[in-house]
């Protein structure tokens, strides 16, 4: 006999340098998405699901599992700590969301990713003395994007945007080590987006993007990232 089954939902992630727009687009995203009556819902990483009927607390709110907790503390130097248990606290908050995201894409949802281990890879590869190599390890395994989309902006135009906090990582040499090292983790997957334009032009582009690719995706099984 023949089972129809409806398709698995896609995991997107939206990558790209600081300032280029990336929470932004996510939530616009997720937005559209539901309005059209297809499920979707919005991750970021550090952090923990999030609901977009949720933004208003999304806005206040800080970065609420255990190990989210930590990672923010670090992030806004209330805390520090060593490069490498760092590395692994942020690969962790991805490990401890897999379960969740794996049920909800095979519930027919559609998970819009704000960051994901591409950030994990390019932000401690831009410290000295580690490799890519290495920081790809703990994340080797966890659920494959179907797309990437990496939101690219000129350095120039992406210091304009910028206000620079304190946050640690906002200095615009690091960035640029950062933005090298997501030069060398494209693969297949990627597909890069001109990030200057309107906010509402971008959405436009986005959004037809993501739909053609949710419209692919049938019940092609879920990848493992990295192997
Ligand atoms: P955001 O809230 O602006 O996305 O900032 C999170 C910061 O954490 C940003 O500087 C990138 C950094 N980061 C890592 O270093 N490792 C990771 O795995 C992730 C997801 C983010
Ligand atoms: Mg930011």
């Amino acid at each position: 006999s023949t089972v129809l089954s409806s398709s698995r939902g896609a995991l997107i992630v939206l990558e790209g340098c600081d300032h280029s727009g990336k929470t932004t687009q996510c939530k616009k995203l997720v937005s559209a998405l539901n309005e059209a009556s297809i499920k979707a819902e919005f991750y970021r990483f550090p952090g923990k699901y999030i609901y977009i009927n949720d933004l208003d607390s999304y806005h206040r709110g800080t970065r609420t599992t255990a190990i989210g907790e930590m990672i923010s503390g670090y992030l806004g130097r209330q805390q520090d700590i060593e490069d490498h248990a760092v590395h692994l606290l942020f690969s962790a908050n991805r490990w401890e969301l897999k379960p969740k995201m794996l049920r909800s894409l095979e519930d027919g949802t559609n998970l819009i990713v704000d960051r994901y281990a591409y950030s994990g890879v390019a932000f401690t590869a831009a410290k000295e003395g580690f490799d890519i190599d290495w920081c790809k390890q703990p994340d080797i395994g966890l659920p494959q994007p179907d797309a990437v989309f990496y939101l690219h902006l000129n350095p120039e135009v992406a210091a304009k945007r910028a206000t620079f906090g304190g946050e640690r990582y906002e200095q615009t040499d690091f960035q640029s080590r950062v933005s090298k090292n997501f030069d060398n983790l494209q693969d297949s997957h990627w597909t890069i987006v001109d990030a200057d334009k309107t906010v509402e032009e971008l959405h436009e582009d986005l959004l037809e993007r993501v739909k053609d690719v949710i419209n692919n995706i049938g019940n092609k099984p879920i990848g493992k990232l990295w192997t």
